[in-house]
C-alpha cells in the first residue's frame, strides 16, 4: 500500500509527491526566470553602446571621390558598419532630390554626382539593422519587410518614412567626405520619393 507521500506509476517506480511538487516548482521558477531574463536582457540591449556610438562629431569617411567610383562600379552603398552608416550616391541634377537634400547633403562632386550618408543600423518601423539588397537595387528590412530605394527614400510597409540621414559635407582642402554625427535627419516623408527607382531584380525579403 502506497504511503500518502508516494505515488506509484504505471511502469512501477515510485515517485514521492513531494519530489514530484518540487519539480513542477522548479520548472515554473526556472521558466518564469528565463523569460524574464531574455526580457532583461533585450531591455539591456537598448541601453547598452553599439558599434558606432563612439562615433561623435564630424568623421571623415574617406576620400569622396575614390568613394564615389566604388559605389557606381559595385551597384552598391559604402558600408561603414562603426556608425550603421550606407554611404550612397543621388543626384543634384534631379529637381526634387535637389530641394530635398540639397542644404544638408553638400558633398556635390559635381552635376550630377553627390554623397550622402544614410543610417541603415535603425529601420524608422522597429529599429532592425536594414540590409542592402544587391539584386533589388534597394535595401530591405528582414524584420516585417519595409523596403527604401537606393537613396534610403521610402517604397513599401510598413515604415513611416524613410530612411533617417546624418548631415554631410566635402571637405574642399582635403576631398574627404566628412559626416556630422551630431547632424541627424528624420527620413524623407512617405510622399517623398524624388528618385522613382522601381526594384530591379528579385527581392530578398519575401514581404
Ligand atoms: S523593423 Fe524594419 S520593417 Fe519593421
Amino acid at each position: 500500500m502506497d504511503g500518502p507521500y508516494v505515488k506509484r506509476s504505471e511502469n512501477g517506480w515510485d515517485l514521492p509527491t513531494v519530489a514530484r511538487r518540487s519539480f513542477l516548482r522548479t520548472s515554473l521558477f526556472g521558466a518564469v526566470g528565463v523569460g524574464l531574463g531574455g526580457f532583461g536582457l533585450a531591455s539591456l540591449g537598448f541601453l547598452w553602446p553599439r558599434p558606432g556610438d563612439e562615433l561623435v562629431g564630424e568623421v571623415p569617411l574617406g576620400d569622396a571621390a575614390s568613394l564615389a567610383a566604388l559605389i557606381r562600379t559595385e551597384r552598391a552603398p559604402v558600408r561603414v558598419p562603426e556608425g550603421g552608416i550606407s554611404i550612397v550616391l543621388w543626384d543634384p541634377a534631379n529637381e526634387a532630390a535637389m530641394q530635398n537634400y540639397g542644404t544638408d547633403h553638400q558633398a556635390v562632386l559635381d552635376a550630377e554626382t553627390a554623397l550622402m550618408a544614410l543610417n541603415s543600423q535603425d529601420c524608422p518601423h522597429l529599429g532592425c539593422a536594414v540590409p542592402w539588397c544587391q539584386s533589388s537595387q534597394w535595401f530591405e528590412c528582414p524584420c516585417h519587410g519595409s523596403r527604401y530605394n537606393r537613396w534610403g527614400e521610402w517604397v513599401g510597409d510598413p515604415a513611416p518614412r524613410g530612411l533617417d540621414r546624418y548631415a554631410s559635407s566635402l571637405d574642399d582642402g582635403t576631398g574627404q567626405f566628412v559626416v556630422d554625427l551630431g547632424a541627424y535627419i528624420t527620413g524623407p516623408a512617405r510622399t517623398s520619393n524624388a528618385l522613382q527607382q522601381p526594384a530591379e531584380g528579385k527581392a530578398c525579403v519575401d514581404v
